[in-house]
């Protein structure tokens, strides 16, 4: 079995952490496996994949290139056109694909991301079969959805990451294009209870929080529908003597334009309530299973229904209590008031209130995160992985 991966994204986000683990566990189940990833931009993933014995292959996309995506455009162009044919370069760029994987002879193609979904049927070899992993929503990006039902039919299979994702991509889609659903999963041994605690307050560039504080995170990209402003607007709507220190951790990962809240605004937005000593901002942390075991509460706070909603299942692993906007798949991996709590999307003063509740409550916040520990070691194992993808791509190379 040949299979070659293709990422937009050099950076590590949800979608490129989830690939990491799908590597990892094939990498441990199939041996003899040769797993090649073409990564389009530079950033932490290409080494990252080398480690687990990928090889990487390299193949930048033209910086306008990188920038073009839906989620800020105005124009209903199609994306494709856009995206490969606008430009000489991009042309090249897209030939240059072709001959690569040409080369690398693949009998699948697995692409992970709506960019490359689109490039990876432009430059699909003839043997190849191509295999859509499908981390995101396509039915609210309009452009999006509408060159996805275009291309569909000549994508062999996709993986949906959630029940919901699987639903929305059936509807673009229609009937034609087997989905299955495989819910991501996690490294049991890196999201654990006990390791190495980051300071989040130095990163912060904080004082450390004063002993007894409960200290709460949103762990999060910089996506617009992550909820910052949810979360510090939740924060000050905590009682002023309720010993809380709260913290956004993460940092900007995506190139497209208009995609991402800029950190300087949450500062101000931090600063007009008057919470400088309250909330801080940390920046991009390589290591989230270190943030997290240095918080008492993960939060959540997606404004939109969440594909699946990673930090969930890691806050989980990590045995903390964990509250989330339980929309779209996210809604699909807590159980309220079991092994999580769930807040609706958007509701500052729901999310408070869960924050409070839990601010209080060592108990309920040690219940939680014991029983979220147990479901993920039931649900989010990640050799569960190369258990369910393995067969599907078996499925595909010999049913040529
Ligand atoms: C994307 C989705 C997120 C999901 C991740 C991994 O980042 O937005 O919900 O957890 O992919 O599948």
């Amino acid at each position: 079995m040949r299979i070659a991966y293709l990422s937009a994204s050099g950076a590590i986000g949800g979608a490129e952490r989830a690939l990491l683990d799908l590597l990892a566990s094939l990498r441990a189940a199939e041996p003899g496996w040769e797993m090649h990833l073409v990564v389009l931009a530079d950033g932490p993933l290409a080494d990252a994949a080398a480690a687990l014995g990928v090889t990487v292959h390299r193949l930048p996309l033209p910086a306008a290139l990188a920038r073009v995506g839906d989620a800020g455009a105005a124009s209903r162009l199609g994306l494709l056109a856009r995206l490969l044919a606008a430009t000489p370069r991009g042309l090249v760029w897209l030939r240059n694909l072709r001959r690569l994987l040409r080369r690398i002879d693949p009998r699948i193609v697995h692409t992970n991301g709506f960019k490359v979904h689109v490039a990876g049927l432009s430059a699909l070899p003839p043997r190849a079969r191509l295999v859509w992993h499908a981390h995101d929503f396509a039915g609210t990006r309009p452009v999006m959805a509408d060159v996805l039902q275009r291309l569909a039919r000549r994508a062999s299979a996709a993986i949906a990451v959630s029940r919901a994702v699987a639903e929305d991509l059936r509807r673009v889609c229609g009937p034609r294009l087997p989905i299955h659903v495989v819910y991501n999963a996690v490294d049991l041994e890196r999201f654990a209870p006990d390791g190495p605690r980051a300071d989040l307050a130095a990163l912060a560039g904080m004082p450390p929080a004063s002993p007894g504080a409960v200290s709460v995170g949103l762990v999060a990209t910089m996506g617009k529908w992550k909820g910052h402003r949810v979360f510090i607007d939740a924060i000050s709507r905590l009682p002023a003597n309720l010993p809380v220190r709260a913290y956004l951790v993460g940092g900007g990962i995506y190139a497209t334009a208009g995609s991402e809240v800029d950190p300087a605004e949450l500062r101000a937005m931090i600063a007009e309530r008057g919470m400088a000593e309250r909330v801080g901002l940390t920046g991009f942390v390589a290591e989230p299973a270190d943030a997290m075991r240095a918080l008492d509460v993960v939060v959540h706070a997606s404004t939109q229904p969440e594909p699946f909603g990673l930090v969930i299942a890691e806050g989980m692993a990590c045995g903390r209590a964990v509250v989330a906007t339980a929309a779209g798949g996210a809604g699909e991996i807590v159980t309220d008031g079991a092994d999580a709590l769930a807040v609706p999307p958007g509701d500052a003063e729901a999310l408070a209130s869960a924050i409070a509740r839990l601010a209080r409550d060592a108990g309920l916040r040690a219940r939680l995160g014991a029983a979220g520990r147990a479901t993920a070691e039931r649900r989010f194992d990640r050799t569960r992985l190369a258990a369910e993808v393995a067969p599907i791509y078996r499925a595909l190379a010999g049913g040529r």
